[in-house]
């Protein structure tokens, strides 16, 4: 199946990511693969893309494009990011010249008719990036649904969905578990919220104003906690710096307010020198700056990108140098 994919972003994680003839770089977020054949393109023969996603489907399309653009210095990693540095290692390489994430889910996922990440699609309830096959394997979105404590579900839909109506919505699902696919999740979601609430506007395809469907925070905040996204990001930041040859620039495109606080503060923290405790009188900790921003405020997408790629509103980009 053929699924239309724009990569947002592109030209400015291109630009903040410098890439040069002869570089390493790895793209921990292949998807549909636009980054990926753009830094190849631009690291040419002498150089090196790694190219990660955990989810296969991404990995098997990526080998029909590869071949199409007669591209031979792309290496696939069928894995979680949170192996960075493993992955690095195995491809015989110690140091890379730079890092890029494109966060969240593809169009590809999305427009998944197995996959559960939309409501718009009648689906079971499965929304791992990851398949059984890797080391690293994700929760089961209808464990965490069917399973899990009401409390426990309106901490994940009200952390990581930002949802008003989480208490609500955790109720509802428990009340109507056991619930098996998507659609019957959407159901009892917007059984739960105020009608006024499930008609609020919002920006939409091509910039058109729509309806904000009542589901979309908690399906949000489910794929999160299924994948253990925001752990994962951290995990891989940390693995970056340490991957990253000096002078090599690490770039983090994301979409929602816990990723880029986890990336704003990992980049503050490591362009620091010393991070002891403010009542420590001598340092003690010998920390160095590792990191120099290039970003001092988020980078958003272009009017005219959002205009055409609707996924491009909430896209943030931030970018640091390997001191
Ligand atoms: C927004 S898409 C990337 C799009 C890509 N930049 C392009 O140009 O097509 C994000 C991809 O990251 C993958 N992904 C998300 N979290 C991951 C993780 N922890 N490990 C590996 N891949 C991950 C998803 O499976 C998805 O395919």
């Amino acid at each position: 199946m053929v699924y239309q994919h724009t990569p947002v972003m592109l030209r400015e994680a291109i630009e903040y990511l410098n890439p040069k003839f002869g570089d390493i770089i790895v793209d921990c977020t292949l998807g549909g693969g636009g980054y990926t054949l753009e830094i190849a393109k631009r690291v040419g023969e002498k150089g090196k893309v790694i190219a990660i996603d955990a989810d296969e489907m991404a990995v098997t399309n990526a080998k029909g494009k590869i071949k199409n653009a007669k591209l031979g210095n792309i290496i696939l990693a069928h894995e979680n990011f949170k192996e960075l540095q493993k992955i690095v290692n195995q491809a015989g390489l110690e140091k890379v010249n730079g890092i890029v994430f494109d966060l969240g889910l593809s169009s590809a996922q999305l427009q998944d008719q197995n996959r559960g990440f939309s409501f718009k699609l009648d689906a079971p309830l499965n929304m791992s990036f990851g398949s059984e096959k890797l080391e690293v394997k994700s929760k089961k979105t209808e464990d965490i649904i069917n399973k899990y404590k009401q409390e426990e579900l309106e901490k994940i839909i009200k952390d990581y969905g930002e949802e008003r109506y989480a208490g609500r919505i955790a109720a509802a699902i428990v009340k109507n578990r056991p619930l098996k696919t998507t659609k019957e999740l959407a159901e009892a979601i917007a059984n739960a919220v105020p009608v006024a609430y499930s008609s609020r506007w919002s920006y939409g395809e091509a910039g058109r104003r729509g309806r904000i469907n009542p589901a979309t925070r908690t399906f949000q905040a489910l794929r999160i906690a299924t994948n253990d996204e925001l752990n994962a990001l951290q995990t891989a930041l940390s693995q970056a710096i340490k991957v990253l040859a000096a002078g090599g620039r690490l770039a983090v495109v994301s979409y929602h307010s816990l990723e880029d606080r986890i990336v704003k503060h990992f980049f503050k923290q490591e362009a620091r020198g010393c991070v002891c405790p403010p009542e420590v009188l001598r340092c003690v900790c010998g920390h160095k700056p590792e990191l120099k921003i290039l970003t001092k405020k988020i980078v958003a997408a272009s009017a005219e990108e959002i205009k055409t790629n609707p996924r491009a509103r909430s896209a943030k980009l931030r970018a640091a140098e390997k001191i």
